[in-house]
C-alpha cells in the first residue's frame, strides 16, 4: 500500500502541543476581553445548511464553500463564517430572548481560498456581536474591545481602524440609480479594489451593467479619507455621514478616536452589511490582509426570512494576528505546566511510583511518571526539557530504605525524603 501523506489537507493546520498551547493562550485573551465586556459565549456545529450562505450579490464567500450532499440528500456546508449561524440561533429563540444580548464565540471556519500570506482554508475567528441595539454605541463598544485585546498582547499602537458606513455609498449610488440588490453587488466588487485594482473593478462593474462614467465616479470615492472630505463629496445630509460623526463622538469619549480613520474604500466583501463597516489594519502595512473586520447588519435576519433585528459585530481571525505577534517577538514562552516527574529506575519501582504520583496529584500538582527505564541522564534531560521543577527518583536503594530522592531541577539541590513525607 502506498504510504499516506503525513501533511494535513492543503490550507489546514496541525496543532502540535506547543502550537496548541499558544492557541489556547490566544483564545484565553479573547475570552478575557469578551468577559470584561459582559459577553456570553455560544457555539454551533461547524456543519450547517448550505442555504444559510446562498446570496445573490455574488459574495466571494459563497464561491468558497466547502459544501456537499450528505447521505440523506441534504445540501450542507462547513461554515465559512459564524454570523449566519448566530442569526439562525437568535431567530430560533424569537421573542423568548431578552434583548439586547451580547454574545461571543471562537468558531473554526472553512473557506476554499487561494492560499496567500495570512489566508488559509481553515481558521479560528473570534466573534463578538451585539444583538438588538440600533445605536453606533454598539460599534464603538466592539471597536474598544478589539483595541483592548491588542493592548493586552502589546500591539495596540500598531493598528488603525478603517471605518466607513455603507449608507455613504448607498446614498451616493442611489443618486446614480444603483439600489437594492445591485448595491450589495457593487459593494462586493469594490471591496476588491485594493486587491485587483481600478481597471479590474471597472470591468466587473461593467459586468453588472454599470456604465463606465458611473463606475468612474464610484471608484473615485475609493481615495477619500476623513469625515469632512467624504461629507463634501457625498453631501452632509447623507445618513451615513451623520452616523459616522456620532460614532466619532462616542469613540472620543471611549478614548479610541485617534485610532480611527474614516475611509471610503472600506465596504467589506459581505453583502449583508447595512451601516457601519470597519477593518483593522497593521499600521506598517507590512501585512496586506485585514487583521479583523466587522460591521452592522440590521437586515440579515430578513434575508433569512425573519423579522428585522439590529445587529453589529466583528470577526477577528487567529492567522494574521499570530503572524504579526510572532514577527514582533510578542508571543509568550509557554511552559508545559508540569511540576514533577516521578522516575522509577526499574520495573520494581512502578507500583511505588504510581502511588506517589496519585498522592501528589491529589494535592494539586501536575505529575508524570517516567516508565521508560531509560538511563538516569536521559530521564533527567527529558524532565528538564518538559519544564518540570522536580525529578523524584525511585531506585532500588530508595525502595529498600522507603525514601525518594527529590531533585530540584533548577538549582540541582538533591535530598532524600521519606516516602510518606514527599509533598
Ligand atoms: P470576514 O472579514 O470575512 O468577516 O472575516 C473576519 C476575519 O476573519 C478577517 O479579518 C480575518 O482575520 C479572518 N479570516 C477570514 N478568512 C480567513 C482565511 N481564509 N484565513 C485566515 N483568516 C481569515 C466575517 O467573517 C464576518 N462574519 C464578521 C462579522 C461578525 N461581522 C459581524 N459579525
Amino acid at each position: 500500500m502506498e504510504a499516506i501523506s503525513t501533511q494535513p489537507v492543503k490550507g489546514t493546520r496541525d496543532f502540535y502541543p506547543p502550537d496548541l498551547r499558544l492557541r489556547h493562550w490566544l483564545f484565553g485573551q479573547w475570552r478575557a476581553v469578551a468577559a470584561a465586556y459582559g459577553y456570553e459565549e455560544y457555539d454551533a456545529c461547524v456543519l450547517e445548511s448550505e442555504a444559510l450562505y446562498v446570496r445573490k450579490a455574488g459574495d466571494e464567500i459563497t464561491g468558497q464553500l466547502y459544501n456537499f450532499l450528505d447521505k440523506g440528500d441534504r445540501r450542507v456546508a462547513l461554515r465559512p463564517e459564524m454570523t449566519p449561524s448566530l442569526v439562525r440561533m437568535i431567530m430560533a429563540r424569537g421573542a423568548a430572548l431578552s434583548l439586547p444580548a451580547r454574545w461571543f464565540s471562537i468558531p473554526q471556519c472553512f473557506r476554499y481560498e487561494r492560499m496567500q500570506r495570512g489566508r488559509k482554508r481553515e481558521h479560528f475567528q473570534w466573534n463578538m456581536d451585539v444583538i438588538g441595539l440600533g445605536t453606533v454605541a454598539a460599534e464603538v463598544e466592539l471597536m474598544t474591545a478589539q483595541l483592548d485585546f491588542l493592548r493586552r498582547v502589546g500591539m495596540d499602537d500598531a493598528v488603525t481602524l478603517r471605518v466607513s458606513d455603507r449608507r455613504v455609498l448607498e446614498g451616493f449610488l442611489a443618486d446614480l440609480a444603483i439600489t437594492g440588490e445591485a448595491f450589495g453587488a457593487v459593494c462586493v466588487i469594490i471591496d476588491k479594489f485594493a486587491k485587483i485594482g481600478r481597471e479590474a473593478c471597472a470591468a466587473e462593474l461593467a459586468g453588472r451593467g454599470i456604465d463606465s462614467r458611473t463606475a468612474g465616479r464610484v471608484l473615485d470615492l475609493m481615495h477619500l479619507q476623513g469625515i469632512d472630505t467624504v461629507a463634501a463629496v457625498v453631501g452632509a445630509g447623507n445618513p451615513g455621514i451623520a452616523s459616522l460623526r456620532r460614532l466619532l463622538e462616542l469613540a472620543g469619549a471611549a478614548g479610541i478616536a485617534d485610532r480611527i480613520v474614516i475611509d471610503c474604500s472600506v465596504v467589506r466583501g459581505l453583502s449583508y452589511y447595512t451601516g457601519t463597516v470597519w477593518e483593522l489594519f497593521d499600521i506598517t502595512g507590512e501585512m496586506p490582509r485585514a487583521i479583523a473586520g466587522g460591521g452592522r447588519y440590521d437586515r440579515l435576519s430578513t434575508l433569512l426570512g425573519g423579522p428585522m433585528l439590529p445587529m453589529a459585530g466583528f470577526g477577528f481571525g487567529d492567522v494574521v494576528i499570530m503572524e504579526l505577534l510572532e514577527a514582533r517577538g510578542l508571543l509568550p514562552e509557554l511552559a508545559r505546566g508540569l511540576d514533577d516527574v516521578v522516575y522509577p529506575l526499574a520495573e520494581e519501582g512502578f507500583a511505588a511510583a504510581s502511588a506517589l504520583a496519585v498522592r501528589l496529584r491529589a494535592t494539586g500538582r501536575t505529575v508524570q511518571v517516567d516508565y521508560s527505564c531509560r538511563r538516569f541522564k536521559h530521564a533527567l534531560r527529558a524532565a528538564e526539557l518538559a519544564g518540570a521543577s522536580r525529578l523524584l527518583v525511585l531506585g532500588p536503594d530508595e525502595l529498600a530504605r522507603g525514601v525518594v530522592t527529590v531533585r530540584a531541577l533548577a538549582g540541582r539541590d538533591e535530598r532524600q525524603v521519606p516516602f510518606a513525607e514527599v509533598k
